[in-house]
C-alpha cells in the first residue's frame, strides 16, 4: 500500500467509523452470534497475495461488525464506562501513525515530556495533593499504564520489593527467602479482580477482608488484620483500597486505612478505576479525604475521561521506589542524558519495556474538551444516574440494593434471587440493552451504569421501560404458570 491508497483507504475507514458511532443505536447492544461464528467464516491462512483494502473494509462490515458488543451504544449498561471521542480516537490514530515506541527519553522527547505534561494537568483538574506532580520539588509523579490492572500490579510488586529490604535492614539474620514467604497484602472482598490477581502474580497472599454491610473497608478491620498476620510472624506489605469498587461504587475509608497503613508502614494504594473523574468535582471533594496520604493511586481514563481503552493514570508519591525495584539496565538502553534532568525514562516505571505514545491521545483529548468539557462530561453521568435511581425508586416492586454513586444504580426486583436471573436472562435474550449481576452477602442484584458515547435522558427512559415491562410480562407468565398448577 502506498501513501496514495492509505489516504484512500484511511478516508474511508474514517468515514465507516463516523458512520458507525452517529448511528451506535441503531445497532442490538449484544451481538447475535455463537462462539466459532468468526472461525468458520474466516479461511484458514492468511491469503497468499495482496487483497484490495476495499475488500477488507467490506468484510470489516461483514463479518466483523456483527460479532461486535457495543460498548459505545448507551444501551450498553454492563461493567462501566468505556468512553471513547472523537478526538481521542484521531489521537490513537496519530499515535499509530508515528509509531514511535517511548520506553526512554531519547526514544522519542515528545513521548515523555508530553506524558509528564498531560499527567501534571490531569493532578492538577482532579485537585490531587501537589506532592503527585512531576512539577513538584519531591520524588512524585504520574505515568500513564495500560490499565488498572498492570497499575495495582506496579504497586504491589514495589511494595513487595520495598518490603523486603526494609525488613531485612531491621533483621538481618532473617534470610531474603523467609522474608518473602512470610509477606502479605490487604484488599477489601468487594475490589476488583484484578486486586486479587496482582497478589497471585506478584506471589504474594492477598487477604480479602470483609467490607461491612455498607460495602466500605475501614481502619479498624485492616488493623485487626494486620495485628494477626505480625503476631503470627507475618510481614504486611500493602493494603489496596478502593474508592469505587466494581460492585456498588462503594468508597473505602481512606482517612483511616491511611493511619494504619502509616503505624505499620505499609504502602497504601488507592485504585479509583472509575470513581477518580469525581474528584474534579467541588460537590464530590469528600471522594479525596485522605488522598494526601496514600502512596499511589490509579485512575482510568478509559473509564471517564473520554479518553480510549487503553489509558490509566497512576501517580506515585515517591517513584523512586518504583525505579529502585525494577531498574534492570543494559548498554543498548542507556543514553547520554539520562539521570541528567529531572526527566523520567518511564521503562524503570512499568512491566513492559516498550511504552505506546498514549499521552497523544490524552492531549488532543483534554485540549479539545477543556476542563469544562470533561466536568460536564462526568456531570451528565451523575445526572443520569439519578435519572434512572428515580425511576428505580418510583416503582414499588423494585429496590435499591445501595445507595447510587455517580453513574451506577444497583438494584433488584423484590423477593427472591430467581426473579433477579429471570429479568436478567430475558434482557439479554432480547439484546436492546446490557447489564450485569452482582451479589453481596447471598443476595444477587442488578448493576445498571450509564455508559455509551453520548447517552442521554432519553437512552436511560428507553433502557427502564424495557427492564419495567419484561418483569411485568415474567410477573404475568409466572401467576399464569402458578394459576395452571393449581
Ligand atoms: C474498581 C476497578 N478496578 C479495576 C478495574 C480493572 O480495570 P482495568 O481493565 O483497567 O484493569 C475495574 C474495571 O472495571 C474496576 O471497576
Amino acid at each position: 500500500m502506498d501513501a496514495k491508497e492509505f489516504r484512500e483507504f484511511g478516508s474511508a475507514a474514517l468515514d465507516f467509523m463516523a458512520d458507525y458511532l452517529e448511528n451506535i443505536r441503531d445497532n442490538e447492544v449484544l451481538p447475535s452470534v455463537e462462539p466459532g461464528y468468526l472461525l468458520d467464516l474466516l479461511p484458514t491462512e492468511m491469503p497468499d497475495k495482496p487483497e484490495s483494502w476495499k475488500e477488507v473494509l467490506g468484510d470489516i462490515n461483514r463479518v466483523i461488525k456483527p460479532g461486535l458488543t457495543h460498548w459505545q451504544s448507551p444501551n450498553m449498561h454492563a461493567y462501566y464506562p468505556s468512553s471513547t471521542s472523537y478526538p481521542s480516537i484521531v489521537g490513537e490514530m496519530l499515535a499509530g501513525g508515528f509509531g514511535i515506541i517511548g520506553f526512554s527519553w531519547i526514544c522519542s522527547p515528545a513521548c515523555t515530556e508530553l506524558e509528564m505534561v498531560v499527567m501534571d494537568w490531569l493532578a492538577k483538574f482532579l485537585k490531587l495533593p501537589a506532592h503527585f506532580l512531576h512539577a513538584s520539588e519531591g520524588p512524585g509523579g504520574g505515568i500513564i499504564q495500560g490499565s488498572a490492572s498492570e497499575s495495582a500490579l506496579v504497586a504491589v510488586l514495589a511494595a513487595r520489593e520495598q518490603a523486603v529490604v526494609s525488613y531485612r535492614e531491621s533483621h538481618p539474620e532473617v534470610s531474603e527467602s523467609e522474608v518473602r514467604g512470610r509477606l502479605v497484602a490487604y484488599s477489601s472482598d468487594q475490589s476488583n479482580s484484578c486486586i486479587e490477581r496482582a497478589g497471585v502474580l506478584a506471589a504474594v497472599p492477598m487477604r480479602l477482608l470483609p467490607a461491612g454491610e455498607d460495602f466500605v473497608l475501614r481502619g479498624e478491620t485492616l488493623k485487626q488484620a494486620i495485628e494477626e498476620d505480625v503476631a503470627a510472624g507475618k510481614i504486611p506489605l500493602i493494603c489496596i483500597a478502593t474508592l469505587g469498587t466494581t460492585g456498588t461504587c462503594a468508597y473505602d475509608d481512606i482517612e483511616t486505612l491511611s493511619a494504619v497503613c502509616e503505624e505499620f508502614k505499609v504502602w497504601l494504594h488507592v485504585d479509583a478505576a472509575y470513581a477518580g473523574g469525581a474528584f474534579a468535582l467541588d460537590e464530590c471533594s469528600d471522594l479525596r479525604k485522605g488522598l494526601d496520604r496514600v502512596d499511589s493511586l490509579n485512575f482510568n481514563l478509559h473509564k471517564f475521561m473520554l479518553v480510549n481503552f487503553d489509558c490509566t493514570a497512576m501517580w506515585l508519591r515517591d517513584a523512586n521506589k518504583v525505579v529502585d525495584s525494577f531498574n534492570v539496565d543494559r548498554i543498548y538502553l542507556k543514553h547520554k542524558r539520562e539521570g541528567q534532568s529531572q526527566i523520567p525514562d518511564f521503562r524503570h516505571w512499568q512491566i513492559p519495556l516498550g511504552r505506546r505514545f498514549r499521552a497523544l491521545k490524552v492531549w488532543i483529548t483534554f485540549r479539545t474538551f477543556g476542563a469544562e468539557g470533561l466536568r460536564n462530561h462526568v456531570r451528565k453521568h451523575i445526572k443520569l444516574g439519578k435519572h434512572f435511581e428515580q425511576l428505580v425508586i418510583k416503582d414499588s416492586r423494585f429496590e435499591l440494593v445501595a445507595p447510587r454513586a455517580l453513574g451506577l444504580v444497583c438494584f433488584r426486583p423484590k423477593g427472591d434471587n430467581e426473579i433477579t436471573t429471570q429479568l436478567l436472562q430475558r434482557l439479554m435474550d432480547r439484546k436492546k440493552i446490557y447489564m450485569v449481576r452482582a451479589e453481596h452477602a447471598g443476595r444477587q442484584f442488578l448493576r445498571f451504569a450509564v455508559c455509551g458515547i453520548d447517552p442521554k435522558a432519553s437512552d436511560i427512559d428507553f433502557a427502564w421501560e424495557e427492564i419495567e415491562s419484561q418483569l411485568t410480562d415474567l410477573q404475568k407468565e409466572q401467576s399464569l404458570i402458578i394459576r395452571k398448577a393449581g
